[in-house]
């Protein structure tokens, strides 16, 4: 088990030595080591379990700080760093020798992050290195949005997890990257399209491959709970024969599955509510030992369309 708690100086400490700790941001708690030293970005890959060929982003506290390591910065990428750094948004930009190709798997643009969580921001600041931060979860597995959830499953395998409460946006940054003709979505994250575009204008999104893992970050089959999780489409989809089901919905109780087993994302529907719950709502659901967890697409549209992109990664066709 790892010492959970909100020691700043003792994190900073761990950081300075070399090696990695659990970080809170406002999406999701990150595996975080310092991005300029080697040594702490191989262990990030090895205790993530994760393959190097799936780069990791870098974080600091100040756009001014941002050029310390990268190479140039696009004006639209200017403009939505402007509006929305600090944020639940990542740029794709050039990156400066001093960002070792392991940290970008190859690459020639660094994935930069700005978390907008006061105990993310203080450490950052006092630190004279950006660190390098994927999601705290074993690769394939889902996002952890509380300490507790980071030391359930890495506790063994870190010393300290700086406690910054529960995620406030609860899934992961939106991933954008600029090309000469175009601005390229290539996670559906936090922040939502509508807000992106409103700021640069029309984006292309990228959709998700596993077959090509230079289209960033978007291995197909990720945060996937244990449990099979199944979309419904159809109620006659819930058979007697199919077991204990469980069923996380997003405003209303599902009236074929008894209301104790089941967990609703926000009653109220209300989108960033349901982004918050979701991958804490999938853990707890996980560890309810059902048979099959059955769940529904939201309304494709703001925090909707990354909520419905999470939930199709985590569901196994039947
Ligand atoms: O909200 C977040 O972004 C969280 C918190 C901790 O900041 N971090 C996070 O990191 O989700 P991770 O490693 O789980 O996901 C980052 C994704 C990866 O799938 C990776 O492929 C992509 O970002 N990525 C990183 N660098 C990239 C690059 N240079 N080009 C394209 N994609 C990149
Ligand atoms: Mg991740």
């Amino acid at each position: 088990m790892a010492v959970i708690g909100k020691d700043i100086k003792k994190a900073i400490e761990i950081l300075k030595s070399g090696e990695v700790i659990g970080m809170p941001t406002e999406t999701v708690y990150g595996l975080a080591g310092n991005a300029y030293n080697t040594e702490a970005i191989t262990k990030i890959f090895t205790v993530k379990n994760r393959p190097t060929f799936d780069p990791l982003i870098v974080h600091t506290s100040s756009v001014e700080r941002v050029r310390e390591f990268v190479s140039e910065i696009p004006e639209k990428a200017q403009l939505l760093a402007n509006h929305f750094m600090p944020g639940p948004l990542t740029l794709l930009l050039p990156k400066k020798d001093i960002i070792s190709d392991l940290v970008t798997s190859g690459l020639d643009t660094v994935a930069v992050r700005i978390p907008n969580h006061p105990l993310a921001l203080q450490l950052l600041e006092n630190l004279d290195f950006p660190l390098a931060a994927p999601s705290a979860n074993p690769f394939g597995y889902i996002s952890p949005t509380s300490a507790q959830h980071v030391d359930n499953q890495l506790g063994e395998k870190i010393k300290y997890i700086l406690d910054g409460g529960e995620c406030t946006v609860g899934i992961e940054s939106s991933i954008i990257g600029f090309f000469s003709d175009e601005i390229v979505v290539f996670r559906k994250g936090g922040l939502a399209i509508e807000e992106i575009e409103n700021i640069v204008g029309k984006v292309r999104i990228e959709e998700h491959s596993s077959s090509n893992p230079k289209a960033p970050g978007m291995l197909k089959s990720h945060y996937a709970p244990r449990t099979q999780l199944l979309v419904t489409g159809d109620l006659s989809l819930v058979d007697n024969n199919v077991g204990k089901i469980g069923y996380l919905g997003f405003d209303k109780f599902h009236p074929l599955i008894p209301q104790e087993s089941q967990l609703l994302l926000s009653s109220t529907g209300d989108l960033a509510e349901a982004a918050k719950n979701l991958f804490a709502y999938m853990r707890l659901l996980d560890t309810r030992g059902f048979d099959k967890i059955y769940t529904d697409l939201l309304p494709e549209k703001g925090l909707g369309r990354a909520i419905n992109d999470r939930i199709k990664r985590a569901t196994t066709p039947e």
